[in-house]
């Protein structure tokens, strides 16, 4: 099947934060749409109007962990319906700065969620639906975190956490690729930019071009 035949798909990027996805994600739009195929570039929490004002206060608004894990839920339900699945059933491929795999990493691993109050919430949300490919960015936190401060932003509330939470986080999502290895691939983030690209563009390439 030649790229611009090829059924639309959901891809999304994962990783500590500071683990240089952003770049990457830009590349593999690119990539599509030099393909010829019709792509939307999208965020969680975020990618809608709603979602982006959700995003305003998980990034800031100190909350019960329970609140945090709900509204990530909260704003992707509305993504899903106002966004990510219409586009999809219009044949528009979608790509996604994170999605649930970041709410099992940092909610559960990061903050301690009970796993089976994740698996309600998902079983709700997205039902029998996954992403069909998702690039996890694998980084030590120590090279994640100097990564972030020569950014120089000022950090949000997930940034400002510890070094043990991001062991936590990266934890999680190694086991969380381990529980789905057809869909979810690791990426050793460590690398230089080109060569992440290419390893990247490979991986698109294999799971969703041919
Ligand atoms: P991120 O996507 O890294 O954006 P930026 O690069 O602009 O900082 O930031 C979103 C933050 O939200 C990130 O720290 C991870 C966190 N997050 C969760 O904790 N759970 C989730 O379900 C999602 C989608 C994000």
């Amino acid at each position: 099947m030649s790229g611009s035949q090829a059924q639309a798909r959901f891809i999304t990027f994962e990783g500590i934060d500071g683990a240089g996805k952003s770049s990457q994600i830009a590349a593999v739009v690119a990539l599509l749409e030099a393909r010829g195929l019709c792509v939307e570039q999208t965020r969680e929490p975020g990618g809608t109007a709603l979602g982006e004002r959700l995003r305003e206060l998980l990034l800031h608004e100190p909350m019960h962990l329970e609140t945090e894990a709900l509204l990530m839920f909260a704003a992707r339900r509305e993504h899903l319906a106002a966004r990510i699945l219409p586009a999809l059933a219009a044949g528009r491929w979608v790509v996604s700065d994170r999605f649930s795999d970041a709410t099992y990493a940092y909610q559960v691993g990061g903050r301690g969620l009970d796993p089976a109050k994740f698996a309600a919430l998902e079983a709700w949300v997205h039902p029998g639906f996954q992403p069909d490919l998702t690039l996890v960015f694998d980084l030590p936190p120590e090279v994640a975190a100097a990564r972030l401060a020569k950014g120089g932003a000022e950090p949000d509330r997930f940034e400002r956490e510890q070094r043990d939470f991001f062991e936590r986080v990266r934890a999680a999502y190694l086991e969380r690729a381990r529980m789905a290895p057809g869909r979810i691939r690791i990426i050793d983030a460590g690398g230089t930019a080109e060569s992440i690209r290419a390893e990247v563009e490979a991986i698109v390439e294999e799971c969703c071009l041919r």
